[in-house]
């Protein structure tokens, strides 16, 4: 695992650890691991999206739009982030809206999973749970959000971790000692 870090804030916010990635980079299961081996509780905004709208994501974009999710999603996150410090992981476009970069990176570490897009066009196939991987060639797709949304996954992230094929487990308890003993693995949070 490599990994880059910068510093944490260090407001009196609830302190969340916060992954952000692109679709299929492993949010929400590395998320439950970590929050596992940490102790901590574990949210994960879509599922929070699908649990108050009580239906799944894409009749929300068929129904609403992609507009009308971004919003359902920026009041959910808003929500989340005002609770009890816990692990979250968000929808890959979470970053989009400025007021949720803004949020989210001054209310805990936020850790960017960053995969290579062969890796996520692997892990997103036949998923019909993405909308935006619909109708369209997938590698094309998700070629094209990884160069616009690279950018903005680095502006908010405290430590962007590039992931390849190690194992869930293996991963979170990585981050795990990069977040409890950062100076035992040469890496210090500046
Ligand atoms: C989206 C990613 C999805 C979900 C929605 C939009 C995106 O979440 O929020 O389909 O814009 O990248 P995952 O990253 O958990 O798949």
């Amino acid at each position: 695992m490599q990994s880059e870090s910068k510093v944490p804030p260090t407001n009196s916010k609830p302190h969340h650890i916060i992954l952000v990635g692109l679709m299929g980079a492993g949010k929400t299961s590395v998320g439950k691991t970590l929050a596992r081996l940490m102790g901590k509780s574990f949210c994960d905004s879509d599922q929070e999206i699908e649990r108050l709208t009580g239906v799944k994501i894409p009749l929300i974009f068929e129904i609403e739009g992609e507009s009308g999710f971004r919003l359902r999603e920026t009041k959910v996150l808003a929500e989340l982030l005002d609770k009890e410090a816990m692990v979250l992981a968000t929808g890959g476009g979470a970053i989009l809206a400025q007021e949720n970069r803004e949020r989210m990176s001054s209310a805990g570490i936020v850790i960017y999973l960053r995969a290579p897009v062969s890796a996520l066009v692997k892990r997103t196939r036949r998923d019909p749970n993405r909308p935006l991987l619909q109708g369209v060639d997938p590698k094309e797709k998700l070629t094209r959000l990884f160069e616009q949304r690279d950018p903005l996954y680095r502006e908010i992230a405290h430590i962007v971790v590039d992931t390849a094929d190690q194992s869930v487990r293996l991963l979170a308890s990585q981050i795990q000692s990069l977040l409890e003993g950062p100076q035992e693995n040469g890496m210090v949070l500046k």
